[in-house]
């Protein structure tokens, strides 16, 4: 009996990287799979893969963050696979550069596949899940680089912080439908990432345990795509290795007021060191990534 069986699932992006992992493991737990990419060999191999391994997948060729082609993509989950439950949003595309040096099209290119490609399916498939008065799972994809900041990736993380602000949201608003929208932040080896973890064969606690595999992703996506995680909504993950984390999302750490009256800009900036002096934090930027609870180095087994 797998976690899934007799539900189906799409996977965007899903042609490599934690895509193909996600889509194969949703398969192995028994979910028909609607593998959806734009590079159409990388995803008819999975879709083999699947089918070689006695699953069921189906290939949906467009750019996800089309409304046309994400309409598509529910299309096929109900027609070939005859229904829909789960939903992961995972395509992703980088275009790393400080802002200076940042054009237009590197800005719009990772907004578009990102945040419009969360829109786009997710859009079309709680319409569909709605209008058939049934529940359904949203995984997104969001990021450390958005909700904790890294250098060079003003477009990416901005659009992965979006991403974790447009899950809680939709969370909100389709809780009562029975449906939920969770995001994770993954971190893994894969076409993305090579420059990053690529010479890292990690260790964790096990010699032949792979920390950075992107199939290690996988098992929580499937766990948040069934019903047995109906409970949970609105929540970011992080997702690495063996560990699974949770993050709050942004509070409020401090306050100052002026006991009922406007400010002048003098005197607010007379005491707006108290906000710094209660919680410690420093008033110049903060490298957000620093307080990973994990390093590359702790988890790299050298
Ligand atoms: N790898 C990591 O450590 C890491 C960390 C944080 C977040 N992520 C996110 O995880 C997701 C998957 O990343 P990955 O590392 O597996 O990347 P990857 O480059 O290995 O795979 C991404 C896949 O998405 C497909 N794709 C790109 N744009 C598309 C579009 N518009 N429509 C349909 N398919 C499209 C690509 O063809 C590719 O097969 C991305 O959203 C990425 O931002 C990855």
């Amino acid at each position: 009996m797998g976690l899934l069986d007799g539900k189906v699932a799409i996977v965007t992006g899903a042609g490599r990287g934690l895509g193909r992992g996600e889509a194969l493991e949703l398969a192995r737990e028994g979910a028909g799979v609607v593998v959806g990419e734009v590079d159409e060999a990388a995803g008819q191999a999975v879709v083999d893969e699947i089918t070689a391994e006695g699953g069921q997948a189906v290939l949906a060729i467009g750019d996800c963050s089309e409304i046309d082609s994400a309409q598509a993509i529910v299309r096929t989950a109900v027609e070939q696979l005859g229904r829909l439950d789960a939903l992961v949003n995972n395509a992703g595309i980088l275009r790393d550069r400080t802002l200076v040096k940042m054009t237009p099209e590197e800005w719009d290119a990772v907004i578009k596949v990102h945040l419009r490609g969360h829109y786009a399916p997710t859009h079309a498939a709680i319409n569909h899940w709605r209008d058939n008065g049934q529940p359904g799972h949203v995984v997104c994809t969001a990021s450390t680089s958005g909700i904790l900041g890294n250098f060079g990736q003003s477009n990416y993380g901005a659009a992965k912080a979006g991403i974790a602000s447009f899950a809680q949201i939709v969370a909100q608003e389709n809780w009562k439908h029975g449906i939920t929208v969770n995001a994770i932040c993954p971190a893994a080896r894969t076409r993305m990432t090579e420059g990053a973890y690529g010479e890292l064969k990690a260790a964790g606690g096990k010699a032949d345990f792979d920390f950075w595999h992107p199939d290690n992703v996988a098992p929580f996506v499937a766990y948040l795509c069934s019903d047995a995680s109906s409970h949970i909504s609105g929540k970011v993950f992080g997702v690495q290795g063996d560990t699974v984390e949770l993050y709050r999302p942004f509070v409020s750490e401090a306050a100052i007021d002026n006991g009922g009256n406007r400010w002048s800009a003098e005197q607010v900036g007379g005491r707006v060191a108290e906000l710094f002096e209660t919680t410690g934090m420093e008033p110049a930027p903060q490298n957000g990534m620093a307080r990973l609870r994990y390093t590359m180095k702790d988890r790299s087994g050298s």
